[in-house]
């Protein structure tokens, strides 16, 4: 059935159509099937009217960290107090996840994407990395793959306590990839001092390409290091927090394919120098905006207030911003409109509202999205739509 949406002040395509002032929106069958100017839409069965209101792609967030239990809100407090951030944190949130059920997960995940939905967000790639063992690496990449489309195994995000490092890379690259296999679509690894070297990254990114993974890569957050060059060399689909970049490692993602995610709440969590944002879409990086939701360094999943940083603290303008967080993290998930509004794999792409793209629709409770920015905090999200269907609503 085919769906009309009008009283669309503006409709922010996020392609070379631009934004569409008074325009209108038809989808069939959770696909885009028109967009244009309301006087010249054509007929559907069932009408929508939006009452004037700005619509812009759902936001696609490409990196959170969904499947734990437990917080971690002393750690914060102390950091707060001065205390800086070090990866030793995750074995904290380990102990809780391990001793959870599955149940338990499968109902906090649920919620989590429930708030994701609320804040306006329609597509989620989500993590395992707090199992950190054969059985709960597995199970994470089981309840992750009940709720998100796209699944990450990040065994590789800390040597769990007392682990030997070279071993434990060799039972992530062994026994625990072949647990997960069947449940994910990507492979990670926390690239950076205190989790693994660039020989153990490499160890683990070979083996999940080998097993036909994508690639992703946390890199650079804490420090200058080897993450972003692995990254690109290996040709991930994104290296993700990127603070601490060189001019080279600037150069070398302008020239590859590989996407720079960055992580505004979590810099402003980890009170890390934010990413610099501004400098890599100046160079000609493609960059996605991400929430990085997790109970250490990011536990939030507001995409709003991570695209309102971006703007006001980033200095992306509203487009960029918003271009990040839709288009950019389709990219990072290569759901990317490569023509006729289909991705890679010739589906509905995400991130843009185009014929042949889904219908992942997030309408802002005022008649224009630079509210965005210009009222930072307030409440905007007034209805996300995940192909064709209202799956939140204000
Ligand atoms: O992306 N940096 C590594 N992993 C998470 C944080 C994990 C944690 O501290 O629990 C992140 O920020």
């Amino acid at each position: 059935m085919a769906t009309l949406f009008t009283g669309i002040s503006e409709l922010r395509t996020v392609s070379t159509l631009g934004t569409i002032t008074n325009a209108a929106l038809v989808a069939r069958d959770g696909v885009i099937e028109w967009v244009g100017p309301a006087d010249q839409a054509p007929p559907a069965e069932e009408t929508v009217d939006l009452g004037g209101r700005a619509v812009l792609p759902g936001w696609v967030d490409s990196h959170t960290h969904m499947v734990f239990d437990g917080n971690r809100a002393d750690e914060f407090e102390a950091r707060m107090a001065g205390k800086s951030y070090a990866a030793g944190g995750i074995a904290v949130t380990m102990e809780a996840t391990r001793t959870a059920s599955t149940a338990r997960l499968d109902a906090l995940v649920a919620e989590r994407v429930a708030a994701g939905h609320a804040g306006g967000t329609t597509s989620f790639e989500t993590k395992t990395g707090y199992g950190l063992d054969v059985t709960s690496e597995a199970e994470a990449a089981k309840v992750a793959a009940r709720h998100v489309g796209d699944v990450t195994f990040l065994g590789a995000h800390l040597v769990p306590p007392g682990a030997d490092p070279e071993a434990y890379v060799d039972e992530v690259t062994g026994p625990m990839l072949e647990a997960v296999r069947d449940h994910v679509q990507w492979i990670d690894v926390f690239c950076e001092r205190g989790a693994f070297t660039e020989e153990q990254s490499r160890r683990v990114l070979e083996a999940g390409r080998s097993a036909g993974l994508g690639l992703r890569v946390h890199g650079n957050q804490l420090g200058e290091g080897p993450g972003v060059r692995l990254a690109v060399e290996l040709g991930a689909a994104s290296v993700d927090h990127v603070n601490h970049l060189t001019e080279s490692d600037i150069e070398l993602l302008a020239g590859s394919e590989t996407v720079a995610t960055v992580l505004p709440a979590c810099d402003l969590s980890t009170r890390e120098k934010l990413a610099p944002a501004r400098t890599l879409i100046d160079a000609g990086v493609t960059v996605a905006i991400a929430s990085n939701l997790n109970p250490g360094t990011s536990y939030t999943s507001a995409m709003n207030f991570c695209v309102t940083t971006a703007v006001l603290q980033q200095h992306l303008s509203l487009d960029e911003a918003i271009a990040a967080a839709t288009t950019g993290g389709a990219k990072a998930l290569r759901r990317h409109d490569v023509g006729e509004g289909k991705d890679p794999q010739g589906r509905p792409a995400k991130g843009t509202l185009v014929p042949g793209a889904a219908a992942d629709l997030h309408v802002l409770d005022t008649a224009s999205a630079i509210d965005l920015a210009y009222r930072p905090g307030m409440p905007l999200t007034w209805q996300t739509w995940v192909a064709g269907k209202k799956v939140y609503a204000a």
